[in-house]
């Protein structure tokens, strides 16, 4: 009888995002208990033959939203069927966002979005908190959050006016939070006035289609709100996480403020790296209105290549989805208006297989910053290396045994998400999970998955990340201005 919690993954290339090395993997009870050749691995246990395959650490995707609440609607992805299709694409963990509304408390949200998730999840997760107004209760509860349960990353929107943006003294105030309880501040940046304007202006024109979504809110609305949040991010020396960088202006503006020392990181998108906004120009009003997102896929086709070749750099550091799905009779609630299309679209099963076709395949990056980039520099921001994120002993047992060389076509007809479309629809891309492993056990294996829900865990993270805080509080401690020195002024002083 094979024991199905002890799998011996055997002659594959261990792709860590620091080397590969040939070697065979010996998974018990949810860890990695050892890697190595001729390992002495006891008798009964499940052989996975990894020969001329990698064996790469489960993807971490940073950015979902499994069965959100948005703009009248609710996502189809909820978290079983997302966390499924992220299985199937090679992805073991997910990080969610709880988006209190306005108003209300963030400890409430954070709870309820966790009984939700709980009961549902197939893969690992953890979660930001989004900070959607400011008083003294939400500073308390981010505390609360940081020291008690698990969450070391508040998003902060820049967008979405009247419904969650923040002004830019909130912003302050939210990312001094941040910095105090050693916690980094994650933003969407587009310029939420902005777009409220552009909006009226395009709808004034008689532009209703989704055209008018990119149309109201061009490059520089979402480069200047980046450059914005690094200048306060900066004056309280709070780290900074740019969530869905989706033009060249702002990834430009992440590079630069990176070349100048500043503690920012920029988050990709499969979306952005693997297609753009050319298709909102699209004749056919339901296939344009399902590449509607924000900030909005650009029009400019150079787009994708370009945020790939800053990735492969390391001017952007690491790769989420925003998978946040709705089906085209939602998308359909802005049939006759832009502002109302629901935003939002497909990835997290496509991540990895895109990111491969995009960046691998296409000679700009290597297996090893595929690594870095999918799953262990996620791992290192967000707190939780080398627990996930690394092939190693002691680590968890999230283990993707992955075929560079086969291929295979994105389709909605063969996807495992709920939403009825695709937006890599047709794409062959050449890199294919063969086998995933999530704790340690076998849950998806050519094309046949394997889950329950409720089998994925939470994980909680601590405060002061160090791949982000060593700096951070050097530059607390050395870099505080003094005064200078000088006997007081005692000349003569005008009347008024
Ligand atoms: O279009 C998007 N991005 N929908 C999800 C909400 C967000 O802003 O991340
Ligand atoms: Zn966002
Ligand atoms: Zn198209
Ligand atoms: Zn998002």
């Amino acid at each position: 009888m094979l024991n199905q919690s002890r799998i011996l993954i055997k002659g594959g290339k261990i792709v860590n995002e620091d080397c590969s090395i040939i070697s065979d993997v010996y998974i018990e009870d949810g860890r990695i208990k050892e890697v190595g050749l001729n390992l002495q691995i006891p008798a009964g246990v499940t052989v996975i033959d990894a020969t001329d395959k990698l064996v790469i650490p489960g993807g971490i995707d940073t950015h979902t939203h499994m069965e959100l609440a948005f703009m009248g609607t609710k996502a189809v992805d909820d978290f079983h069927i997302g966390t499924k299709a992220a299985l199937a694409g090679g992805t073991t963990m997910i990080l969610d966002f709880v988006i209190p509304q306005r108003g209300t408390s963030l400890l409430e949200a954070y709870d309820r979005w966790r009984v939700t998730a709980d009961a549902k999840v197939c893969c690992d997760y953890s979660l930001h908190v989004a900070v959607t107004w400011w008083s003294d209760k939400v500073k308390k509860e981010m505390e609360t959050l940081a020291k008690e349960k698990g969450v070391n990353s508040f998003k902060m929107f820049m967008a979405y006016k009247d419904v969650f943006m923040l002004q830019d003294h909130e912003l302050y105030a939210a990312f001094s939070q941040c910095k105090e309880i050693g916690a980094i501040a994650q933003v969407h940046a587009e310029n939420g006035d902005l777009i409220a304007e552009g909006a009226k202006k395009m709808l004034s024109l008689g532009i209703t289609g989704p055209e008018g979504h990119e149309l109201c809110r061009p490059e520089e609305v979402e480069a200047e709100a980046t450059q914005r949040a690094i200048t306060i991010a900066h004056a309280v020396n709070c780290p900074l996480y740019v969530v869905h960088v989706m033009s060249k202006s702002a990834a430009k503006v992440v590079s630069n403020a990176r070349r100048n020392g500043r503690v920012v990181f920029g988050e990709p998108i499969a979306a952005g790296l693997g297609t753009d906004g050319t298709h909102c120009w699209h004749k056919d009003w339901a296939h344009a209105a399902k590449f509607v997102m924000g900030p909005p896929l650009r029009p400019d086709p150079s787009t994708p290549g370009y945020l790939m070749d800053l990735l492969a750099n390391d001017d952007l550091s690491v790769t989420g989805t925003d998978n946040c799905t709705f089906s085209v009779c939602q998308k359909a609630l802005g049939k006759d208006d832009f502002t109302k299309i629901p935003n939002g679209v497909n990835g997290v099963e496509d991540r990895m297989s895109v990111i491969w076709e995009k960046g691998v395949h296409s000679g700009k990056m290597d297996e090893n910053r595929f690594v870095a980039v999918t799953s262990s520099n996620a791992a290192k921001i967000f707190n939780f290396y080398p627990q996930k994120g690394k092939i190693a002993k002691g680590c968890d047992a999230d283990v993707v045994i992955w075929d560079p060389k086969a291929t295979r076509k994105i389709s909605a007809a063969t996807h495992h998400q709920a939403v009825d479309y695709n937006i890599f629809e047709g794409m062959e891309c050449h890199g294919v999970p063969v086998v995933t492993i999530s704790r340690g056990k076998v849950v998806y294996e050519r094309g046949q998955l394997k889950t329950q829900p409720g089998q994925g865990r939470f994980v909680p993270r601590q405060p002061y990340a160090e791949f982000i805080y060593k700096r951070v509080n050097q530059r607390e401690q050395v870099g505080q201005p003094s005064p200078v020195i000088r006997k007081p002024y005692d000349g003569e002083i005008i009347a008024i």
